[in-house]
C-alpha cells in the first residue's frame, strides 16, 4: 500500500491538514444511503434568484456546484408546497403543487434533473400529521358536521358547550391548548402544533389513501425518498385521557406535561409498515427518513420496525442534541447507536437543523466555538452513521436571534417571548460571499436579516483560508468516502475511563483512530490500541501533525488527532 502524506501549509491558525491518497472509493452494494451525506436546505434562506428576499427552486440550482463541490449526495428540501406560511411550510394547503414564492413544479423538474446529472437525490419533507387549516380537506372539513370531509380531522365535543372547555387537558408543542374551539359547528378540533396545523385523523382511511396519493406523486416525479416530519405523533388516544402533570411550567407557563397520550403511540407503525410497502415498490432505493425525537435508544429501534420494515433512517436524536460536550454521554450514546440497534439498522446522525439553535452556539463555550464545531464535525463523519447537517453548518454559522419581539418571524417567538423567541436565529439566509445580503438576495429587504458576521464567515473567504471550518467539512467528508474503515469499518470505544476525550477505533486495514478533547486543558492519554505504525490524517493541532505513536498522545485544549493505525 503505497500513501503520499502531502502536508497542506496553512497560513493562519494553527491547523494542519493531511491529505491521504491513493485510495479509490470503495465498491458495495450498500444502498447509497447508507454511506450518504444527507444536507437539509431550508428553501426560504439558501438563495435567492429573483430579487424577492426569499430563497426560491431555481436558487437552489444555481448553487448545486457547491453542494456537489462539498461532497453532498442527497438534499433534504423543507417542505416547498403550497403554504399559508405560518410554519413556513409546515402548514401544506396542497401536496401536489410548488408554492409560487418558490417557482413552479418545471422548477423542481429542473433542479431535480440538474441534481441529478451531479449525482445528488432529492428527498421531500412530507408533513403528514397535519395539514394547513386552509387545505381544502380541512375548510370542507369545518364546514359542517356532516361534511364528508369531517371524520378527516380530529374533532370532538368540549366539556362544557362554547369556547373556554377544551376536551381534555392536552396542549400543543407550540404552546396552550391542543384544542381550537369553532364556533360554526361548536366542536374543537386538535392540533399538536399551531391552530393553523389541524391533525389529520390517521384512523379514518381514506386520510391515509389520500396522502399515500401524494407520496406516489412525488415519487413518481423522481424524488430518492422522504423526511417524514412529527412523525411519532400521527395518533392520539381516542378515549382523550388526559396527560399526566408533571411538576413545573414551560416557556409559554402552561404546566408540563407528559405526552404518553399524545406521542410515540404503537399505531404509527402500522402507517409506516404500509408506506415502507409503497417506497419499496419503486426501484432505486427510496429512502425514508424520520424526525424522531425519542426518549432512548430502544424507542428508536422500534421506528425501523423488527423486521427492517418501517423506517431506513430515522434520525438518532440521542447523540447531536445532547447540548453538551460530555465525554460520557456521548460515549455511552454513540456506543448505544452500535450495539444496540440490530445489525442492519443504520444509525442517522444529525447535529443540526432549522428548529434549535445552530450547534456552534448548543456546545461551543463562547471561547473555542471553532474548534468545537471541529469536534462535532468529526463526530458526524467518522462514526459509522449516515449523516445529516444543515445548510451554513459547515461555515461554522451562528444563531442569530432577533433582538426584539416585533421582528420575530417564527410564531412560537411571539407567544413565548422572551422565553422562547422562535427559531429564526437558525434560519438567516446562507452566507455566500462578502457582497450583499451575503450574495442570498438581490432584494433591498430579506425575509430574515442577513447574521452580523456575513464578511468573514463565508463561502467565498472560507474557500480561500485552507485552514477553515469549511476545508475541514470537506476534508472529512472526501475521507469519509474513499477510507475503508470509514466507510465499513466497526466502531469501538477506547479510553472508556477518560472523562476529558473520546476516543474510538473505526476497523479496517488500517484502522482509524479519533481522539477529541472535550476539554479546555491538554489531555495527555495513550490509546489502548496495539499498532506498529501510526500516521496523522487530520489534525487541528500543529503539535500532532507528525504523531507517530498512540502513547502518550498529548491533546492541547479542544484538539481534533485523526489517524491511521496498522
Ligand atoms: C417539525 C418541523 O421540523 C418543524 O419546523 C415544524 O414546526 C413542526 N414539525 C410542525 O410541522
Amino acid at each position: 500500500m503505497t500513501y503520499i502524506l502531502e502536508v497542506v501549509k496553512k497560513s493562519i491558525a494553527a491547523l494542519a491538514i493531511l491529505i491521504v491518497c491513493g485510495t479509490a472509493s470503495p465498491q458495495t452494494s450498500d444502498p447509497w444511503w447508507k454511506h450518504a451525506l444527507v444536507y437539509e436546505i431550508y428553501p426560504r434562506s439558501f438563495q435567492d434568484s429573483n430579487g424577492d428576499g426569499v430563497g426560491d427552486l431555481n436558487g437552489i440550482t444555481s448553487r448545486l456546484d457547491y453542494l456537489k463541490d462539498l461532497g453532498v449526495d442527497a438534499i433534504w428540501l423543507s417542505p416547498i408546497y403550497p403554504s399559508p406560511q405560518v410554519d413556513f411550510g409546515y402548514d401544506i394547503s396542497d401536496y401536489e403543487q410548488v408554492d409560487p414564492q418558490y417557482g413552479t413544479l418545471a422548477n423542481f423538474d429542473r433542479l431535480e434533473a440538474e441534481s441529478q446529472k451531479r449525482g445528488i437525490r432529492i428527498i421531500m419533507d412530507m408533513v403528514m400529521n397535519h395539514t394547513s387549516d386552509k387545505h381544502p380537506w380541512f375548510i370542507g372539513s369545518a364546514s359542517s358536521k356532516t361534511n364528508p370531509k369531517r371524520d378527516w380531522y380530529v374533532w370532538r365535543d368540549g366539556t362544557a358547550p362554547g369556547p373556554g372547555h377544551p376536551p381534555n387537558n392536552w396542549q400543543s408543542i407550540f404552546g396552550h391548548s391542543a384544542w381550537q374551539y369553532d364556533a360554526k359547528t361548536g366542536q374543537y378540533y386538535y392540533h399538536k402544533f399551531y391552530a393553523q396545523q389541524p391533525d389529520l385523523n390517521w384512523r379514518n382511511p381514506e386520510v391515509q389513501k389520500a396522502m399515500f396519493d401524494s407520496v406516489r406523486f412525488w415519487l413518481d416525479r423522481g424524488v430518492a425518498g422522504f423526511r417524514l416530519d412529527a412523525i411519532p405523533t400521527l395518533f392520539e388516544d381516542p378515549d382523550l385521557h388526559d396527560e399526566k402533570v408533571l411538576p413545573g411550567t414551560n416557556a409559554y407557563g402552561d404546566p408540563n406535561l407528559d405526552d404518553a397520550r399524545t406521542n410515540n403511540l404503537p399505531e404509527v407503525h402500522d402507517v409506516l409498515r404500509e408506506l415502507r410497502k409503497l417506497t419499496d415498490s419503486y426501484a432505486g432505493d427510496r429512502v425514508l427518513i424520520g424526525e424522531t425525537y425519542l426518549n432512548n435508544i430502544h424507542q428508536l429501534e422500534e421506528m425501523y420496525g423488527l423486521k427492517q420494515d418501517q423506517l431506513q433512517l430515522p434520525m438518532d436524536m440521542q447523540v447531536g442534541f445532547i447540548n453538551k460536550l460530555d465525554v460520557r454521554l456521548f460515549r455511552s450514546r454513540i456506543q448505544d447507536a452500535e450495539s444496540e440497534l440490530p445489525a442492519g439498522d443504520q444509525p442517522l446522525f444529525v447535529f443540526d437543523n432549522h428548529d434549535n439553535p445552530r450547534s456552534i452556539d448548543r456546545y461551543g463555550d463562547g471561547k473555542h466555538n471553532l474548534a468545537i464545531a471541529r469536534i462535532v464535525a468529526a463526530m458526524l463523519f467518522t462514526t459509522r452513521a449516515t449523516a445529516m447537517m444543515y445548510y451554513g453548518e459547515e461555515l461554522g454559522m451562528v444563531t442569530s436571534t432577533p433582538q426584539r419581539v416585533e421582528d420575530v418571524k417564527d410564531p412560537i417567538g411571539v407567544t413565548g417571548w422572551p422565553k422562547e423567541k422562535g427559531r429564526d436565529g437558525e434560519r438567516t439566509p446562507m452566507q455566500w460571499d462578502a457582497g450583499k445580503n451575503a450574495a442570498f438576495s438581490t432584494a433591498a429587504k430579506t425575509w430574515l436579516p442577513v447574521a452580523n458576521d456575513y464578511k468573514t464567515v463565508n463561502v467565498k473567504v472560507e474557500e480561500s483560508e485552507k485552514a477553515s471550518l469549511l476545508n475541514w467539512y470537506k476534508f472529512l467528508i472526501a475521507e469519509r468516502r474513499k477510507n475503508p474503515a470509514l466507510r465499513d469499518g466497526g466502531l469501538t470505544m477506547l479510553n472508556t475511563d477518560n472523562t476529558n476525550v473520546l476516543t474510538y477505533v473505526r476497523k479496517g486495514t488500517p484502522n482509524v483512530i479519533v481522539a477529541l478533547n472535550f476539554s479546555a486543558q491538554p489531555q495527555t492519554l495513550s490509546v489502548d490500541w496495539k499498532a506498529t505504525e501510526v500516521w496523522t490524517l487530520l489534525t487541528d493541532a500543529d503539535s500532532l501533525k507528525e504523531t507517530k505513536s498512540l502513547t502518550n498522545l498529548t491533546l492541547p485544549a479542544f484538539a481534533v488527532w485523526i489517524g491511521s493505525a496498522e
